[in-house]
This record gives C-alpha cells, sequence and structure tokens, in this order.
C-alpha cells in the first residue's frame, strides 16, 4: 500500500527520493509524488500513475538537499492528480505525505476546520489543515504536529516539511510501518528498508506515538509527552542484489524459480546440531503448554495456516483452528482455555492481522508471528517469531512466501511432536529436501506450463480449480494467485461441493483445472472431474505420479510423504497463473487494485 520515502542531507533529493519511490512501487499504487524544500520554498510534484509519469513531471532544474515522497493507493478519493500526496496547507507553509487512514477525520473537520477550504477528498489534508491551524493559534511547530497526532484516530505514518525550515523533516507513526535510515551527513526516512538501501542499511525503527525530529545531522525520538527516546540503529540484512530482477522479465518468475533454494534455506536455518529441525525452546514449550492454536491470517498467508492445520493437528496432534484475520476481532470463536495465537504473515504489516495481534494480547494471550520481515510489526509485538527466510518478496503475487510458511509451519508441527513424545514416520528434514529438489525439476518445465496456460486461459472468462483434502486447499491458492495476476474469475472449490450449487457455472469449455495428489481421495476427485466433463468443462488434471490416468495433463514425479505434495503441486499452479497473465498481457508484478503489503483495516 501507500509508501512514503524522505531525504535531508547534502545531495538534491529529487533522484534519491524517485529512486526510492520506485523501490517501493512493488507495494501497490495509483499515483506519486515528491515535495522538496530549498531557500526559494517548497515545491510539489505529483501524478496520477506511474512514478515513470512523475519523472516526467519533476523539474529538473529544481535543486533541493530536502524532500519527501509518496505512493498513493487510494482509500479516500478516487486515485487523481488532485488527491496524490504531498497535501499542503491553505498557506502552503506545511507539506506532508501520510500513509494510513484517519477514521475521525470528518469530526476533526468539523470540529477544527470549519471553514477552511480543502482541495482533496483525502482524510490526509485534515492532518496537515490541523498543524497549520494549530501554529496559527500560537504553537511551536513540534507542539502543533504532537497537538494534531493526539487527536488523530486510525492509523499514520507521516512524513512533515515546512517550507521555513529547511533543515528538519518531522515524522511519526501509529500502526502504519516507517523507519528513520542513517548516513553521513544526511538522514533518510522510508515505509520499508528497501526503499532506501540505494544509500544505507542502518536503520532506527520507530514506534508508535513517538515524534521524530529528523535533520541532516541529528535523529531525536520523543515521546507525544516529550519524553527524548534512545534507540540503537540496527543492520538491514538486506542485499540490494535481492531486490532486483536479474534477469528476469517480473518478479514473479524471479520468486518462483528462488523456491527450491529457499526450502533449503530454510532447512539449513532451522536445523540443529543433531540435524533436528527445531524451533526455539520457548516457542516449543508454548506448543506443548497450549490446547488449541488460532491461525490467524489473510489471503495466501491464510491459505498456508489451513495447511498448517494439517499440519500441527496430523503431525503435533493439537487442536487447530484458522480464522481469515479481518472476519475474526467482531467474530471471536469461543476461545478454549490455553489457547495459543498463531500469526501469518509475509509482510509483517497487514493491518487485519495485527487488529487482532493487539486484542489478543489485551486479553492475555501469547501470540506467534510466522513472518518473512525481521523487525516487522506483527514480529515486534508478538511474543515470539518463525522467521522464512525467503528474501524479500517483491511480486504482489505471494509464491516462495507461501511455500516458506507451509514449510515452517511443517517444522513447527515436528518439533511440538518431538517434544510430546509422538513417534512420526518419516524424517521431515529428508522430505523437504526431496521437496527442493522435486521443485526444480517442476520450475524447469516452464515451456509445458506456458501451453497449459495458452490451452486453457488465454480466452475464457473464467475457471475453477478443485480439489479434495489438502489438494483443495491447494486449489484455493490456485484461484487466489490466477485471479489477482490475470484477472479471470476463479474460484478454488472442494471437488464434492460443487454439485451443490456451483456446477450451474459449468458451460461448454469451461476449465477447470483438477489436482489428484492424495491416494484416499484420488478416485473421489476423479468422479467430480467426470461429473463436470459431462457438463461440457475442459478438464486439466494435475497429479502425482503414482495416482495419475492416461488424460492427466500434467504429471508431478517425487516420492515424497503425502503431506507435502502441495509444496510442489502448487508450483505449476503459480507458473499457470503466471503465464495466463501474460499471455493477457496483464501486468504481472503489479496487478491493479492491489497493494503487496496491505496497512489498512
Ligand atoms: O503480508 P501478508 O502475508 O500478511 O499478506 C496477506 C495477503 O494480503 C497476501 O497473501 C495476498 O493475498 C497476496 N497478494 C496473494 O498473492
Amino acid at each position: 500500500m501507500c509508501g512514503i520515502v524522505g531525504y535531508i542531507g547534502k545531495q538534491d533529493s529529487k533522484e534519491i527520493l524517485l529512486r526510492g519511490l520506485e523501490k517501493l512501487e512493488y507495494r501497490g499504487y495509483d499515483s506519486a509524488g515528491i515535495a522538496v524544500v530549498n531557500e526559494n520554498g517548497v515545491q510539489v510534484f505529483k501524478e496520477k500513475g506511474r512514478i515513470a509519469t512523475l519523472r516526467e513531471a519533476v523539474d529538473e532544474a529544481v535543486i533541493a538537499p530536502v524532500g519527501i515522497g509518496h505512493t498513493r493507493w487510494a482509500t479516500h478519493g478516487v486515485p487523481s492528480k488532485v488527491n496524490a500526496h504531498p497535501h499542503q496547507s491553505s498557506s502552503e507553509r506545511f507539506t506532508l505525505v501520510h500513509n494510513g487512514v484517519i477514521e475521525n477525520y470528518n469530526h476533526l473537520k468539523r470540529d477544527y476546520l470549519d471553514g477552511v477550504s480543502f482541495k482533496s477528498d483525502t482524510d490526509t489534508e485534515i492532518v496537515v489543515q490541523l498543524i497549520e491551524k494549530f501554529v496559527n493559534d500560537g504553537h511551536q511547530i513540534e507542539d502543533a504536529f504532537k497537538e494534531t497526532l493526539k487527536l488523530l484516530k486510525g492509523s499514520y505514518a507521516i512524513a512533515l516539511l515546512d517550507n521555513q525550515d529547511q533543515n528538519t523533516i518531522y515524522v511519526a507513526k501509529n500502526k502504519s510501518p516507517l523507519l528513520v535510515g542513517l548516513g553521513d551527513d544526511f538522514n533518510v526516512v522510508a515505509s520499508d528498508a528497501m526503499a532506501m538501501l540505494q544509500v544505507t542499511n542502518q536503520y532506527v525503527e520507530l514506534m508508535d506515538k513517538e515524534i521524530v525530529i529528523v535533520t541532516r545531522e541529528s535523529v531525536t525520538i520523543k515521546t507525544l509527552e516529550g519524553r527524548v527516546v534512545e534507540r540503537a540503529p540496527y543492520t538491514a540484512e538486506l542485499d540490494a542484489s535481492d531486490i532486483e530482477k536479474g534477469t528476469y522479465p517480473h518478479y514473479m518468475l524471479k520468486e518462483i524459480d528462488e523456491q527450491p533454494a529457499v526450502l533449503r534455506k530454510i532447512i539449513g536455518n532451522y536445523r540443529n546440531d543433531n540435524g533436528e529441525l527445531t524451533v526455539d525452546e520457548e516457542i516449543r514449550q508454548a506448543m506443548v503448554d497450549t490446547d488449541r492454536v488460532y491461525i490467524i491470517a489473510a489471503g495466501t498467508s491464510y491459505h498456508a495456516g489451513l495447511l498448517g492445520k494439517q499440519y500441527i493437528e496430523k503431525i503435533a496432534q493439537i487442536p487447530v483452528e484458522v480464522h481469515i484475520s479481518s472476519e475474526f476481532s467482531y467474530n471471536m470463536p469461543l476461545l478454549s482455555g490455553k489457547p495459543l495465537f498463531i500469526f501469518i504473515s509475509q509482510s509483517g504489516e497487514t493491518a487485519d492481522s495485527r487488529a487482532v495481534l493487539v486484542q489478543v494480547k489485551e486479553m492475555g494471550y501469547k501470540a506467534l508471528t510466522i513472518t518473512n520481515v525481521q523487525g516487522s510489526t506483527l514480529s515486534r509485538e508478538a511474543d515470539f517469531t518463525l522467521l522464512l527466510h525467503a528474501g524479500p518478496e517483491i511480486a504482489v503475487a505471494s509464491t516462495k512466501a507461501y511455500t516458506a510458511q507451509v514449510a515452517v509451519l511443517s517444522i513447527l508441527a515436528r518439533d511440538a511432536a518431538r517434544a510430546k513424545g509422538i513417534e512420526i514416520s518419516f524424517d521431515l528434514s529428508k522430505e523437504l529436501g526431496i521437496v527442493a529438489s522435486a521443485m526444480e525439476t517442476l520450475c524447469d518445465d516452464k515451456e509445458e506450463m506456458e501451453k497449459i496456460a495458452r490451452e486453457y486461459l488465454s480466452t475464457t472468462r473464467n475457471c475453477f480449480f478443485i480439489g479434495r483434502g489438502i489438494d483443495y486447499y491447494v486449489g484455493m491458492e490456485g484461484a487466489l494467485k490466477l485471479k489477482e495476476i490475470s484477472y479471470i474469475q476463479a474460484e478454488g472449490f472442494a471437488g464434492g461441493e460443487l454439485k451443490h450449487g456451483t456446477i450451474a457455472l459449468i458451460e461448454e469449455g469451461t476449465p477447470i483445472i483438477a489436482l489428484a495428489t492424495q491416494e484416499i481421495v484420488n478416485l473421489g476427485i476423479r468422479g467430480n472431474v467426470k461429473e463436470v466433463v459431462a457438463r461440457g468443462a475442459n478438464p486439466c488434471i494435475i497429479s502425482m505420479k503414482g495416482l495419475n490416468e492416461e488424460d492427466d495433463r500434467y504429471v508431478i514425479s517425487a516420492d515424497v510423504h503425502e503431506l507435502f505434495t502441495p509444496l510442489l503441486s502448487v508450483i505449476p499452479v503459480q507458473l499457470i497463473s503466471y503465464y495466463a497473465a501474460l499471455h493477457r498481457e496483464c501486468d504481472v508484478d503489479k496487478p491493479r487494485n492491489l497493494a503487496k503489503s496491505v496497512t489498512v483495516e
């Protein structure tokens, strides 16, 4: 979702800001802008659409060593130049960028800003007008900023410029992520470390309800009550090459191909000296102590959670419920006596999941976050963290994070089983190793996946994925992948459920992608395929060797325990979705309307 950058130093800020915004493009946006300050005051450039359009609009002749920038994913007001950030106060003294949602903006407008005329439809403009109002009332700018923040309800990350002061960026956050980066003779602001990796890898985490005064030479963090907070910086363990596409046409394809390496990295990171895959002692104990696990997640991470339930229940014999985070808060089930909450989130910033985390922590329960981003909000605020070690995932469509989540969940389950003295018939390390090698073979079969995509999906308006048992969960993930990047209406269904209504949608030629990787449901799913074929559907069966039949379209060959076939069957599904989107000339890495990091509820 929206992204923020800021720079204050000796160089011209424009290029640093624009390059920073380009690094945030993956989060999803529909307009972008920058504001820079020099001795002539502030200059704002903003445009609807891509950063490339903004670049063309920026006046090269303006040289300014201070600036802020923003990519906007519309919430209040349509995507447009007027609604794009930065926004300015009426006198244009103050200029501000904001991520998040100000929930009480209408009340604030009514109670404090009567008579002020607004240019945009955004909630953000209220913030900058409030700051100006408090300054006009006699407050110093820092106090005016604090007074404004105290009134805001909702989420925000803010960077603020005063055109009368070329040596300060004011920064604050609540619920939305924001970092300050440190350099020699300069400092930066960024929604995530990737944006400013071009100039620094030293970052300071900001906490909710702090304000930060960033100058060329210093970074001062204060609470809203004015207490100065000391906080040591950390080194962002990111390699600039991790965030480049290299020779790949798209990040999504690169990230699909990285999956075998990610799996091996996970094995390496979680293996102890005895060669066993284990988690930290305190996490193991939390698993042993709980009487029920509640998995909370959204989108692809939710689908990984469904597989996690299978692992934790079947391997560790602990009951599990899986919940969509946006539903949980107001639809909370009756909780068991000793619940353990597991939050699964690639970004670690998903606002829906964070809202649940805040709620369950207030209730006094323990929480574990499984995330790809060390230091992310969900990681910081939970009791424990398990990292995915997948490297930055840039494409909006999650691929390598999903398989990493599934693998880490299997390790968690295996370790809990060991702690509970439960005998397991397989060696997890060996199984994941087999999966990694088989993934490589699948990734090498791109030509075949491309053919399947062309054959089944180049002109269709809809598509169904069906499966039974754990294949059903992979089907749900396949449908999400396909629809989000190719805009084909796709649904994942339990094979047996189709005939209870959805089969009415089957027409001549409707593509049905059926997954058949589980012996126990093999006959069942094949029966379901026959039912849809009898009504004209065009079936594409993806099966495991040993369960395959003559007309199967793609057969996965790997001698792996049935519990881990989802880590394999998802690869054809990811690749088919990728090629379907490509055939339809969609923007694979940045699908319309979507954001990578969903930081509003
Ligand atoms: O960062 P998270 O894992 O919490 O994100 C959750 C979903 O927004 C995410 O998985 C989304 O569904 C992906 N775009 C799917 O590819």
